[in-house]
């Protein structure tokens, strides 16, 4: 069963679809119409999902596709080790990616991503999170696209869990 806590609301529904139609014209006018979407999964598939189609009403046209990355498991804290879990179908040499991730910490998750995806012949590797924890980075990385900076605080909804729950929330928000 769900653990009954209760959740401060960081970011409301509304606020979220305020900013994730703002970055799509970000994006779009940054990168362009044309590229592949590399949602990485699970945690980026709720952001991925309304993204997607801002971005349509920004006017892209991307291709999109998944990579399954290992993470968290079940607690709070990260293994520092990452590995694939499932692969992207798609070709990536020679195209411009937009890698999608929901929360940018440490780092290590999309530094080894971007690794993979430059290894294979990528034309650029664009980063585009939904929430960004700068105070926990251990890899030197930066996101050109962010949602939110968010606290240094372990936070649930729209797509993050703890312990694969609360991802069907609306909203962001942390747990009491
Ligand atoms: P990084 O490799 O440390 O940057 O880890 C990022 C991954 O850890 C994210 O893709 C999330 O899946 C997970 N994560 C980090 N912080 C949180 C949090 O506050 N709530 C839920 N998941 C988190
Ligand atoms: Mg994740």
């Amino acid at each position: 069963m769900r653990p009954n806590a209760d959740i401060d609301v960081l970011f409301s529904a509304q606020e979220i679809q305020n900013r994730v139609n703002k970055l799509a014209d970000e994006i779009t006018n940054s990168i362009g119409k044309e590229f592949l979407l590399i949602s990485i999964l699970k945690g980026s598939f709720v952001f991925s999902a309304d993204l997607i189609r801002s971005l349509h009403r920004s006017g892209a046209t991307p291709q999109i596709d998944f990579l399954t990355l290992s993470s968290y498991g079940s607690a709070t804290q990260s293994s520092g080790h990452v590995e694939i879990k499932k692969d992207i179908d798609e070709i990536v040499k020679g195209k411009t990616i937009l890698l999608v991730d929901d929360i940018l910490e440490s780092g290590r998750t999309l530094s080894f991503a971007k690794n993979i995806l430059t290894d294979r012949g990528a034309l650029s590797v664009e980063l585009c999170v939904f929430l960004n924890k700068p105070g926990k980075r251990n890899v030197q990385i930066e996101a050109g696209f962010v949602g939110f900076d968010c606290p240094d605080k372990f936070v649930v909804g729209y797509g993050l869990d703890y312990a694969h729950y609360y991802r069907e929330l609306p909203y962001v928000g942390f747990l009491r």
